[in-house]
């Protein structure tokens, strides 16, 4: 979905991967792209005045896509961390996040994180909790998907026994296509920021975190907020 703003300014190319709600997914009713990083992102460049056009690309594409310059800019709920600041730089974190444990209402046998030894958990590609399940639980067995709503629908239907993933995703991704059939279990695993993505040295990041601070100043980042996560 190429729809542009126009602000008047120059116009970025945005990478972002649209499967993940709710920051950024296609509304099945509109066919739009849509979601809290979008809408963010969209009043940042009005702030800054610079138009952006969104591009969907694979997750594990992004961080390298943005520091070739491929791309201008990278929003997709991405993990503020010291692996991926080798690559590129990130803007102020604007979403504090972490990864939960998440299973079929009425399982019993799994409550935390100490019960998936042994265990088929489903994650996917590329993600922080793919990393974390690879670093702190080498007794599950891991599924890695392309697309986490893939590792939503095996475990809605019994083909893995939980769910590793963002906390915020797994909650609304309950609420809505899960049916409340999805929960999340346990303590929050990590606590986690996200930031948007630019390539090494680019002036984008100051322009970016100024107008991110405006908006968090005069309320717009409250609003958008309020409309997504509902507080
Ligand atoms: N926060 C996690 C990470 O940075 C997952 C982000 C997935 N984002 C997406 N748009 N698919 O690894």
């Amino acid at each position: 979905n190429g729809e542009a703003t126009d602000s008047g300014g120059e116009t970025y190319v945005v990478a972002t991967d649209n499967n993940f709600v709710p920051f950024e997914f296609v509304d099945q009713e509109t066919d739009e792209l849509t979601g809290f990083d979008v809408e963010l992102m969209r009043a940042i460049a009005e702030e800054a005045g610079f138009n952006v056009e969104f591009e969907q690309i694979e997750f594990s594409g992004l961080i390298s896509g943005v520091s070739t310059g491929r791309y201008d800019i990278g929003i997709a709920g991405i993990t503020i961390n010291d692996e991926r600041k080798e690559k590129v730089d990130f803007s102020d974190p604007y979403y504090d996040s972490g990864l939960t444990v998440a299973v079929l209402e009425g399982n019993e046998e799994i409550q935390s994180v100490e019960d998936l030894a042994g265990k088929t958990v489903g994650t996917r590609t590329g993600s922080t909790s793919q990393e974390y399940l690879a670093e702190e639980l080498p007794d599950a067995n891991v599924e890695a998907y392309p697309e986490i709503t893939t590792a939503y629908q095996s475990l809605l239907t019994n083909k893995i026994d939980a769910v590793l993933y963002d906390l915020p995703n797994v909650q609304y991704y309950s609420k809505t296509e899960g049916g409340g059939k999805i929960l999340a279990v346990g303590d929050r695993l990590t606590g986690e920021s996200y930031g948007m993505v630019f390539e090494k040295g680019s002036e984008l990041t100051e322009q970016v975190n100024t107008a991110l601070q405006t908006l968090k100043d005069n309320g717009t980042y409250d609003e958008i907020h309020a409309k997504w996560f509902g507080e």
